[in-house]
């Protein structure tokens, strides 16, 4: 349970972001303790959470990373990572990001068209290297999630599909500085149900079956991350359920010999850490509704505007006062700047603290200065 050191915040200036270092450690423990499977290796999805303080006990705990530009490349080699437990996604890698990738020599380009390969395969071969590749897969599932971060349907523009994928083997089997290690898919994201994840092991299954037929093996499969975690409950379940999910791959997944298995998470690592913590401005009556509004805004946290996603709201102050409806709101210049409608909290006043619960991935990574607001600062629990 993330304790909230009241007394402290008083004196700090808000809004800003607080981690539960405890809890991360105890989630880093969790998925050590449930992917055992040797051939399981986990990366990292750096797109979540890149506070130095956060990638520390990441790199710390053994992990990998997983970056889709040249400055994530760059914050995870600073917080420690090797360049040889660094995958790179993303659909339009620059040349100097190639270039950054090979000079690490990192684990695997994922890559997402066929122009891409050529290229990595032009650069590699000006730097006498060979770019290690994986080929990223669309396998056109539906994750049943939000539809700004589904990505493996067919009309995404990740990867490439199916039908695709035998002729650009091919081209990678035949370019001489690309050595094509694997097959690398992601589905989606904060997927709260096992069925997507067993269709993509059958979707994977299939394929290998395929290619074994024609001799083409894979030293190794990337199932990207999409874990979900549980945003209206973050005190019942802190920590997703790594046991399930890990176990799915196992139970579903026909690894051949010799093959390892990577995932890329994000979300389930570090979201429940964080919190965005904000002080009451001012409580305004309108003709039907209470605003509570506060300092923060859709600056510090745009995920409610931007994906109409909901995270907990608590009254930290003032926790057990009697119940209240408000709409709880920021201070920016737009309707949308809105945390919640109607929420049920112990009576607020000016001065109060409120906490965003969940908010430890795609929080303070997709802050902006909009409204010319500095960046929200960071504080850590006392490890
Ligand atoms: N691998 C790839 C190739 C990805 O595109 C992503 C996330 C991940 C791994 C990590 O997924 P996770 O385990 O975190 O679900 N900003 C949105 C989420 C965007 C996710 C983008 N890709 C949000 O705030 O919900």
């Amino acid at each position: 349970m993330t304790r909230f050191p009241i007394e402290e915040f008083t004196s700090l200036q808000t809004p800003f972001y607080f981690y539960d270092l405890k809890l991360l450690e105890r989630t880093l423990k969790e998925i050590k303790r449930t992917a055992r499977d040797p051939r399981f290796k986990i990366h990292y999805a750096i797109k979540a959470n890149a506070n130095p303080g956060i990638l520390r006990s990441i790199q710390a705990a053994g992990l990998g990373v997983d970056c889709v530009s040249g400055w994530e490349i760059e914050a995870a080699t600073e917080a420690g990572f090797r360049g040889d437990r660094i995958v790179y996604a993303g659909v339009g890698k620059s040349d100097n990001e190639i270039r950054l990738g090979l000079d690490m020599d990192i684990e695997c380009f994922n890559v997402e068209s066929e122009p891409e390969l050529r290229i990595i395969n032009e650069l590699a071969s000006e730097k006498n290297k060979i770019a290690k590749v994986a080929i990223r897969v669309n396998p056109n599932i539906d994750a049943h999630t939000h539809a700004y971060i589904t990505t493996g349907l067919a009309e995404n523009k990740f990867g490439i599909t199916i039908e695709q994928l035998p002729e650009i083997i091919a081209i990678a089997r035949e370019l001489p500085c690309v050595e094509l290690r694997g097959l690398h898919f992601h589905i989606g994201s904060q997927i709260t149900e096992t069925e997507p994840f067993v269709m993509l092991c059958e979707t994977i299954n299939r394929l290998q079956d395929e290619y074994d037929k024609i001799g083409v093996s894979f030293a190794t499969i990337n199932v990207g991350g999409g874990l979900g975690i549980d945003y209206a409950h973050p005190e019942r379940h802190p920590i997703p359920d790594f046991e399930s999910y890990f176990m799915t791959f196992h139970n579903h997944l026909k690894l051949r010999s010799g093959q390892e298995l990577h995932f890329e998470l994000g979300r389930s690592i570090v979201a429940q850490c964080g919190s965005l913590i904000t002080k009451v401005l001012y409580i305004k009556e309108g003709s039907t509704k209470r605003f509570a509004i506060v300092d923060a805004g859709m600056s510090d946290l745009i995920r409610p505007a931007l994906y109409n996603a909901h995270h907990k709201i608590e009254n930290i102050t003032n926790p057990n006062d009697d119940l209240h409806h408000y709409d709880v709101v920021g201070p920016i210049c737009e309707s949308s700047d809105c945390f919640g409608q109607g929420e049920l909290l112990p009576c607020i006043k000016r001065g109060d603290l409120l906490a965003l619960r969940s908010a430890g991935a795609y929080g303070e990574i997709m802050a902006s200065r909009y409204n010319c607001r500095p960046f929200p600062h960071s504080y850590f629990s006392e490890n």
